[in-house]
């Protein structure tokens, strides 16, 4: 069951989408050559206190810090470490944050110091993958309408989507129905609902430099390419309307 939100439950999910995209931006401005994954986990975890809001992955099915911290080719859920960012890094963050008793999920990737071209290029295309989903996310279209507009994206710029690893709808908890998988299905398995007003989603693009696929490392939740090779993360949470979509993690400066 998809669940629509209430115009109050609405304003709380932007409240806490500004928290937590205020607190990408501040993990993106730490993200520093010698820095270690660590100390910007605890920055960040420090913020979302101060702001009376709670790190809402701290826990969730028992994951152990307040953001995921993944490094080049570790693709989502990396954990942090007293690893020190080393110039041209490649490095992904993604914050959730619950305020009230609702969420606001929401990740960018940034470099450490001084990129190369394809590291920078692989991070832009990423961005625009979320930028080109959000034209069709729109009430009357399809789920899969997303993910075709990310996958397109991806794969006309040379990338690869991740499949085991979907955007989701957000509200009280971190992950509800509709899965928002960034790829088509064929054959189509699984239903691919319309999109409705009051619906809330997660739209993540996790992008791979190489190819699709992935490994789950013995820790049990960093996700990495098979290949070594990079890949990006980028999502907000968004609101379908009536017209345009509303970004529900959004502050000034975001990446
Ligand atoms: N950020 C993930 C998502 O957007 C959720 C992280 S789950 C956690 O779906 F367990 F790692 F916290
Ligand atoms: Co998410």
């Amino acid at each position: 069951m998809i669940n629509r939100k209430t115009q109050r439950e609405i304003e709380l999910m932007r409240c806490a989408g500004n928290i937590a995209a205020k607190a990408r931006s501040l993990a993106g401005g730490l993200v520093k050559v010698g820095a270690t994954t660590q100390s910007i986990n605890k920055a960040v975890h420090d913020f979302i206190k101060s702001q009376d809001a709670i790190p809402a992955f701290l826990g969730y099915r028992d994951y152990p810090a307040s953001i995921c911290i993944s490094v080049n080719d570790e693709v989502i859920h990396g954990l942090p470490s007293g690893r020190k960012l080393l110039r041209g890094d490649v490095v992904s963050i993604d914050i959730g944050v619950k305020k009230d008793g609702l969420i606001g999920d929401c990740a960018a990737t940034f470099i450490a110091g001084d990129g190369d071209k394809d590291a920078e290029n692989l991070i832009k295309i990423t961005r625009e993958c979320f930028f080109e989903a959000l034209k069709y996310a729109r009430a009357g279209n399809r789920v899969s309408d997303i993910s075709r507009a990310v996958q397109n994206h991806a794969e006309t710029n040379g990338y690869s989507v991740v499949r085991e690893y979907v955007g989701h709808g957000v509200g009280k908890k971190v992950h509800e129905a509709p899965e928002v998988p960034n790829f088509i299905e064929r054959p189509r398995k699984k239903a691919d609902p319309r999109l409705m007003p009051g619906m809330t989603l997660a739209i993540e693009p996790m992008i791979n430099a190489g190819d699709a696929e992935i490994r789950v490392l013995d820790d049990g939740w960093t996700v990495i390419t098979a290949d070594g090779k990079n890949s990006a993360h980028y999502e907000n949470t968004i609101l379908i309307t009536e017209n345009e979509p509303e970004i529900l993690t959004l502050c000034e400066d975001m990446p």
